[in-house]
């Protein structure tokens, strides 16, 4: 697969006397941040920014020839507006952690073709110096694989600058890891459907696995039809490339906690029979970015070597309306033994997900958690940055604040009493789709039908974060986001 862009490497060298290309400071209020140790250099740099007329406001940058005493040739300015990095407080941590990312990546999307690049951002607790890497590597991706002349059109080496010791050595290598399991969620994303399908995403999982600790079942036609996986099957049959049953597993000794993951994998949304307009149908390629977000997690996590068990269940399959695609009336009967009324064979994630959260949920795991780009109601309700999370109280809890802490827009929604009879049927146990008002938490009360009560079980609603259409910023590039990916590692981190 997709190789993804090479991270970045950590040197504590003082900003002014390491050589580079570019090298990346930051200012506040009009002063150069992380250069206390070098007061002329600073002087003749904060006057060279007045004289531009830099701003320091959030987001703004300058790239200038570098003043005398400075080692690198060129200096990038990222404005952080009126941060203060001596602010102390979790609230605080966790929102000075996110300039420190967004300045960090703002830079990195900005130095196609540079090839040596130091970014010394101020940092003074190895949280900081996650953070920056975070959004190095992060604002570092770009997607060339079918780019025939793809010179100059990434970064070339990096390397993030900050304090000397192995506390922060390795949180440069927590947030390394962090950012590569993200793009490698966007590679998976970006990829096209031609070339990735259900068949060839299993491959590409089980090559992964190679090289970790974890364990890859796949679970092909043959075993999903003896494993009474109907709804899997039923949304897979109208394509002639067959659905797929992923399950990741890292399971380390001694492990006292399971958290499980699920992930829809429709690896094109056509809608089926029920087609979608032409307009944007493009953007259905990232129909499987929860499954590409919940593997990568768990690779995450394995790589990170956390003391908690974690599983990934993805349901891969692609929806087309194919001769022997299902039919609005068809009913399936589903892995639970519910059977299924479809009525609209555009919603068919819910359907490939109960199948899967219903093998999740039998190891009884301590937290249940999916990931889907589930609702176009998702973006009606909340809009293109901020996922919803809905299920059970404490789980949406956890997850709400390990999004916080990981830097990642989440908002906790409900799902009213209401909602679920909306889905009655006289054909079946239940049909598929339901109300269209509050589409997102409708979608929600139907899963929970396939989730234990007890289970302390969340589901995010990634539609409109998945994917960005409209322009680049911070650390997120256009196209695949990796969304997801960090708050469900962050989950693991806070488990034990
Ligand atoms: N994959 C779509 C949801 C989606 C829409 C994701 C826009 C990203 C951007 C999903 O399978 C779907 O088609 N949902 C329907 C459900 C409806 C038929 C009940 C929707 O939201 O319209
Ligand atoms: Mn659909
Ligand atoms: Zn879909």
């Amino acid at each position: 697969m997709p190789g993804a862009s090479t991270p970045s490497r950590y040197s504590s060298s003082a900003p002014t006397k390491t050589a580079a290309s570019v090298l990346v400071l930051a200012a506040a209020e009009g002063s150069v941040l992380g250069l206390d140790s070098a007061k002329s250099a600073r002087t003749s740099l904060e006057t060279m920014m007045a004289a531009i007329g830099f701003t320091s406001r959030t987001g703004a940058t300058a790239r200038i020839p570098s003043p005398k005493g400075f080692a690198a040739d060129s200096i990038l300015l990222v404005g952080l507006g009126s941060f203060d990095p001596a602010s102390s407080g979790p609230e605080s941590e966790s929102a000075n952690a996110e300039v420190l990312r967004r300045a960090a990546g703002n830079a990195l999307r900005q130095l196609d073709g540079v090839d040596q690049i130091a970014v010394a951002l101020p940092t003074t607790t190895p949280g900081d110096v996650e953070a920056v890497t975070v959004g190095a590597d992060l604002g570092a991706y770009r997607f060339l694989d079918y780019i025939s002349d793809d010179g100059d059109k990434a970064p070339g080496a990096v390397t993030v600058l900050g304090p000397r010791g192995k506390a922060f050595v390795s949180a440069h290598a927590t947030g390394a890891t962090l950012a590569a399991a993200t793009n490698r969620a966007r590679d998976f994303v970006n990829t096209p459907p031609l070339d990735l399908y259900p068949e060839t995403f299993a491959e590409l999982v089980r090559d992964q696995a190679k090289a970790a600790k974890v364990k890859v079942t796949v679970l092909a036609e043959k075993e999903l039809e003896a494993g009474g996986y109907g709804g899997i099957l039923g949304v897979g049959q109208g394509s002639t490339r067959g659905p797929r049953l992923v399950k990741v597993e890292y399971a380390p000794k001694g492990a006292k906690r399971h958290l499980s993951f699920v992930g829809k994998g429709i690896t094109f949304d056509s809608g089926g029979l029920s087609l979608k307009p032409a307009a944007n149908m493009e953007d259905m390629k990232s129909d499987m970015s929860g499954a590409a977000a919940v593997a990568q997690a768990v690779f995450a996590i394995a790589e990170l070597e956390l003391p908690v068990r974690a599983t990934a269940w993805l349901p891969l399959a692609e929806n087309m309306p194919g001769s022997s695609a299902i039919r609005p009336s068809d009913v399936l009967r589903m892995r639970s033994g519910k059977t299924v009324e479809v009525t609209n064979t555009d919603a068919e994630g819910r359907l490939v997900l109960a199948d899967a959260l219903a093998d999740a949920d039998a190891e009884d795991p301590d937290l249940l958690v999916d990931v889907a780009t589930l609702t176009g109601a998702q973006v009606v309700a909340l809009g293109n940055r901020t996922s919803g999370v809905m299920g059970a109280e404490t789980a949406r809890t956890a997850v709400t604040e390990a999004a916080e802490r990981a830097g990642e827009e989440m908002w906790a929604m409900p799902i009213p009493e209401e909602m679920l009879s909306g889905f009655d049927s006289n054909a079946a146990d239940i049909k598929n789709s339901g109300p269209r008002q509050g589409g997102m938490l409708a979608a929600a009360a139907f899963l929970r039908e396939f989730v234990g009560e007890e289970t302390a079980w969340a589901h995010i609603d990634i539609a409109g974060p998945s994917f960005n259409t409209a322009s680049a910023f911070g650390y997120t590039p256009v196209g695949g986001t990796g969304a997801a990916v960090r708050t469900l590692v962050e989950l693991a981190r806070n488990a034990d």
